[in-house]
């Protein structure tokens, strides 16, 4: 007879987005007419894909069609030229020197972070920041792991604080979704000796380091000293350059990365990552790498500067127009998102009920990526500008 993994039975029946995208469904279903519903939920980029990535997958999708150029299955890691391109422009350039054989092409972060879990025990104590992305929660409790949450809040200004019991394995996320806040360099080093002492793994979320300005924060954790014996990262080209439905990520598995078996043994993470996913995945296609290749030449590197530089134009007018209309807002300055206190002591499911039906914006509920979004509501910066302005017009209506 055939078993069920019951610890699916540990997560709600829908995953955060899915149900939000449920209930604006159900609304516009129920009502004639009226006006139309701005979405700053779901992170999703609104605006066109760099012309530089454009031409790059037309001309590798010719390729495609004639036998002499045409390509089967992709390395599973990659092909040379994405790797390269990324080793020179996202580490070497920065001075953090990592090997081609670190580098691991996927189809995005959602995914890694969610299937790394495979290639560690299910015994380990997971110290998760809270709020965080859910994806990290969820694939935890799927795989029936302890969880320590640690509250990120104001009151510490949204720096984690270490856990109460020594956690074997820590999720970071910096610039964090959803608070749209940032750790500096002490607060991350900070983690990289906890790591380093309690001899845990740091699971790096880096999917928003594009939207860093300045270099006040780490744009990767390997600019810290010892970083790379602790710490896995991982990358994105969806909100660098508008992947998010073309499909392309990196994860970075450093070969300093051992850590001790029961049996007494070594193991290398990078020689697990390698099998997990020359047996699970069979590479990102070669088009999509090509196009995501293009974002570091001299113009896909304009272009997608300037795309970025328009989404937080949008986080600005968000901010001030959101602070103009009385509210409390967070993040929004290295980050495409803003967390923002709920008004009066509506809850964040209420207040998501209250912007939908009374002004019709989509926003996401703060308690849906943890007990301590409770009070909180993200806006995602990803929006068109013209609804970005008059989203923030609607809702400070209403104050
Ligand atoms: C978000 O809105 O948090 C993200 O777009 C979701 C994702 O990256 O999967």
């Amino acid at each position: 007879m055939v078993k069920v993994n019951e610890h699916y039975a540990r997560v709600g029946n829908n995953y955060l987005f899915s149900e939000v995208a449920r209930r604006v469904r159900e609304y516009k279903a129920t009502r004639v007419g009226g006006r139309n519903v701005i979405s700053l939920g779901i992170g999703d980029v609104t605006r066109e894909i760099a012309p530089a990535v454009i031409a790059a997958i037309q001309e590798a999708t010719l390729e495609m069609a004639s036998p002499e150029t045409m390509r089967g299955y992709p390395p599973e890691a990659g092909y040379d030229f994405l790797v390269n391109a990324i080793l020179e422009h996202d580490f070497r350039a920065r001075g953090v020197t990592l090997d081609a054989d670190e580098i691991f092409i996927s189809d995005g972060a959602k995914s890694d972070t969610g299937n790394i879990g495979d290639i560690l025990g299910t015994d380990n104590l997971v110290a998760i920041t809270d709020p965080a992305y859910p994806v990290y929660v969820d694939t935890n409790l799927m795989a029936g792991r302890q969880i320590e949450l640690l509250p990120c809040l104001p009151e510490n200004d949204f720096c984690p604080p270490f856990p109460a019991r020594p956690a074997d394995v820590i999720y970071l996320c910096c610039p964090n979704n959803p608070t749209g806040t940032t750790l500096s360099r002490e607060q991350l080093k900070s983690w990289v000796d906890y790591a380093i002492e309690h001899r845990s793994l740091i699971l790096f979320d880096a999917a928003y380091e594009a939207f860093v300005s300045g270099t006040d924060v780490p744009r990767s954790i390997y600019e810290l000293e010892g970083a790379k014996r602790v710490a896995i990262e991982f990358r994105s080209f969806s909100k660098t350059a508008g992947f998010t439905g073309l499909r392309c990520a990196y994860t970075i598995v450093p070969r300093e990365l051992v850590v001790a078996a029961s049996t007494g043994e070594t193991v290398s993470l990078n020689a697990m990552w390698r099998r997990h996913q020359s047996t699970k995945f069979n590479g990102t296609a070669y088009i999509i790498q090509r196009g995501a290749a293009a974002v570091y030449t001299p113009e896909g590197q304009r272009q997608t500067r300037e795309i970025i530089s328009y989404y937080m134009q949008n986080a600005r007018i968000i901010k001030e127009g959101l602070e103009r209309a009385g509210m409390t807002v967070h993040g929004g300055i290295h980050a495409p998102y803003l967390w923002v206190k709920t008004p009066a002591v509506l809850s964040s499911w209420e207040f998501f009920d209250l912007l939908l039906n009374e002004v019709q914006v989509v926003g996401t509920p703060g308690s849906g990526f943890g007990k301590a979004g409770e009070g909180f509501f993200r806006f995602t910066a990803f929006g068109k500008r013209a609804e970005v302005v008059e989203a923030v017009e609607r809702v400070g209506s209403l104050f």
